[in-house]
């Protein structure tokens, strides 16, 4: 509240205060000045969604531990709560894993970064880098100062090449690359890749203290699986009739693993096909495929909507724009109430193949996080887009 007086913050939790801070900071003008004034006002608000978050790919680029830092304030400072941290792809291995020093030291290195759309294009010039888990800790920590949530992604059984092309027994043939449409999967007929995947997630678990974890399960290429005997094996020892059933098997062994060890699952909305578990969330991106969040829902699991047609903060502006983001609409009309009810909430992804700079990512998430922010937080009757 602003009044003669002055500006009283108050809240139900500290939290709420937090929020209450941020918004004045946000009302103060930019830049110096010796009297600022603000005009008499009372807000009362709390949040439509719990769940307002922005995602960082740091494999296709890395970004250093004081950027993350920065962007989790710009995340904090627009009273948004998660950081969806992808720390893995194809393009390198970003964090530590104590048990398999070959993901860093090798697989966090790549000869070169492609040029434009064609794979075989690349600037050979050579380009790494990763955090360590003390860095991971160090990273969590700040975001809980600033009540955000942090969510691990290392993204599998696909887009796991800078792993699988560093430990043998972890995909179905030594040779490992690009097959017609994405890169060799993880071996879900392997005991070995089992395994592997779940000690990966073993020293993930323990640096994120939060409820859950992301899977990724995106854009997995199947061809291998069809010729692998150990992935026939598996898939005739459990039933499994196509290669989307031995996807969701895979998915359903490692959330039993995440529930084991007190988390939650989160993968991207690949997961529904072949069967969804009774406890996993999606995070729907894939705008081409409209029944996702109405099956999802329909069976009773939670969403998170990150369209890419809206979403995608690393399309451009032109494509994904700013009035795309402000006016989109959560809640989908084919959507009952009960399955309203299971949207968390709203994110933005951040791609980073062709964005290698700091100043590159403020360009390109910057007027659009307001909007996501405001779409967010912000009951519908209240938007203005003037
Ligand atoms: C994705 O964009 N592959 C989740
Ligand atoms: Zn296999």
């Amino acid at each position: 509240m602003v009044d003669k007086k002055g500006v009283t913050i108050a809240g139900n939790t500290p939290k709420g205060v937090f929020y209450g801070v941020q918004t004045l900071r946000k009302s103060l003008p930019v830049g110096a000045a010796t009297v600022v004034r603000l005009p008499s006002v009372k807000i009362s608000d709390s949040p439509r969604f719990v769940h307002r978050g922005m995602m960082l790919d740091c494999s296709r680029h890395f970004f250093p531990l004081e950027f993350v830092k920065r962007y989790i304030d710009l995340i904090a400072m627009h009273n948004m709560n998660v950081f969806h941290w992808h720390l893995s792809d194809d393009q390198g291995w970003r964090i530590e894993i104590k048990k398999y020093p070959e993901l860093t030291t090798k697989g966090s290195r790549r000869s070169g970064t492609v040029i434009g759309y064609n794979t075989a294009l690349d600037d050979s010039i050579p380009y790494g880098g990763y955090y360590t888990q003390e860095q991971a800790r160090e990273i969590v920590e700040y975001a809980r100062q600033r009540y955000v949530t942090v969510i691990p992604e290392i993204d599998m059984p696909g887009h796991m090449l800078a792993a699988v092309s560093n430990y043998s027994g972890v995909s179905c043939f030594n040779q490992t690359g690009w097959g017609t449409t994405f890169s060799s999967p993880v071996c879900p007929g392997k005991d070995s890749a089992l395994e592997f995947c779940k000690n990966v997630y073993s020293e993930i678990i323990p640096l994120f203290p939060y409820k859950y974890i992301h899977l990724g399960a995106d854009e997995v290429e199947k061809t291998n699986w069809k010729k692998c005997p150990d992935c026939q094996k598996r898939m005739k020892d459990n039933g499994l009739k196509t290669e989307e059933e031995l996807q969701s098997w895979f998915v359903h062994n490692m959330e039993k693993f995440f529930n084991d060890n007190g988390k939650e699952m989160i993968g991207w909305d690949e997961i529904l096909e072949g069967g969804l578990s009774p406890t996993a969330t999606i995070m729907w991106w894939r705008t081409w495929s409209p029944n996702a969040v109405p099956d999802a829902t329909a069976q009773g699991n939670h969403a998170i909507m990150t369209p890419n047609a809206n979403f995608y903060f690393d399309y451009q502006q032109d494509k994904n724009s700013l009035s795309g983001v402000y006016n989109y609409n959560p809640m989908l009309e084919s959507l009952n109430d009960a399955q309203k009810a299971l949207i968390l909430g709203m994110q933005a992804n951040l791609w980073c193949e062709y964005i290698p700079s700091r100043e590159r990512i403020q360009y390109m998430i910057m007027p659009r996080m307001m909007a996501l922010a405001e779409l967010a937080w912000s009951d519908p009757s209240v938007k203005s887009w003037d």
